[in-house]
């Protein structure tokens, strides 16, 4: 039976046209609506943790559904909070500008300056970087990134107290547009994390939601 598609997605995007999509199946209508449920499955685990939460957010490849913008979050955030978003795609950029009360690092995660570049943005920005971010999300990106060097980078901006929401499936996405340095298995991402140095807060493996996924999906909490 053909899957129907609800109205009420919002999945016509600036730069990413579905008129204009060069991604073919892996980005179509449907798949963007696959993109959008899954990249809400970290939401139950941000609102079951948000009272031990501090109040610097960071965000990570958002694209059009940042999840710290999500209508279920927003009673649940610190008073004072600040979110700020990591992105490389100007079209996100502009559309997150415009949208939302936020400051945007615009960097790419896999230049061999990228850890310079974001302690001096931070620090330019708040004045220090070191154990400056309460909380920090990852939804779906680290198939896209070298994601050793991001988790890596992270370590000295996450606050001692502070965590990060890993989501992933490895290898499910628009293949056309992984990274190399790709994790090949939730395990290898549990394993690097502990070999960086952090904690493993909370794992668990879930099943497919769709028929599409190729492997379970990871939520990962880390701590320091
Ligand atoms: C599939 S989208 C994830 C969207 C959303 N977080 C979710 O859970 O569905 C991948 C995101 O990673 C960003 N991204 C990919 N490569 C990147 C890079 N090298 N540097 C910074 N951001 C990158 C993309 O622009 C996009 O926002």
């Amino acid at each position: 039976m053909q899957k129907s598609i609800e109205k009420s997605y919002q999945i016509e995007w600036p730069g990413w046209s579905l008129s204009d999509n060069k991604y073919g199946k892996e980005f179509d209508a449907e798949a963007r609506i696959r993109m959008i449920e899954t990249g809400r499955k970290l939401l139950p685990y941000l609102l079951d943790n948000s009272a031990i939460f501090g109040e610097n957010f960071l965000e990570i490849g958002p694209f059009f559904t940042p999840i710290l913008f999500s209508e279920e979050l927003q009673n649940y955030l610190p008073k004072n909070h600040n979110i700020n978003f990591l992105e490389n795609d100007q079209n996100v950029i502009n559309w997150l500008s415009e949208k939302f009360r936020c400051f945007i690092f615009k960097l790419n995660i896999d230049s061999t300056t990228f850890f310079h570049d974001l302690t001096q943005k931070m620090t330019a920005q708040f004045g220090y970087y070191k154990d400056f971010y309460d909380v920090v999300t990852m939804s779906q990106i680290v198939n896209y990134v070298d994601y050793k060097q991001l988790l890596t980078s992270l370590f000295p901006m996450l606050n001692k107290e502070g965590y990060i929401f890993l989501n992933n499936v490895v290898d499910y996405g628009i293949p056309i547009l992984f990274s190399e340095q790709r994790p090949k298995s939730n395990q290898e991402i549990i394993d690097t994390a502990k070999a960086i140095g952090y904690k493993i807060y909370y794992k668990e493996e879930q099943p497919k939601m769709f028929d599409e996924e190729p492997n379970k999906r990871l939520i990962l909490i880390l701590s320091k």
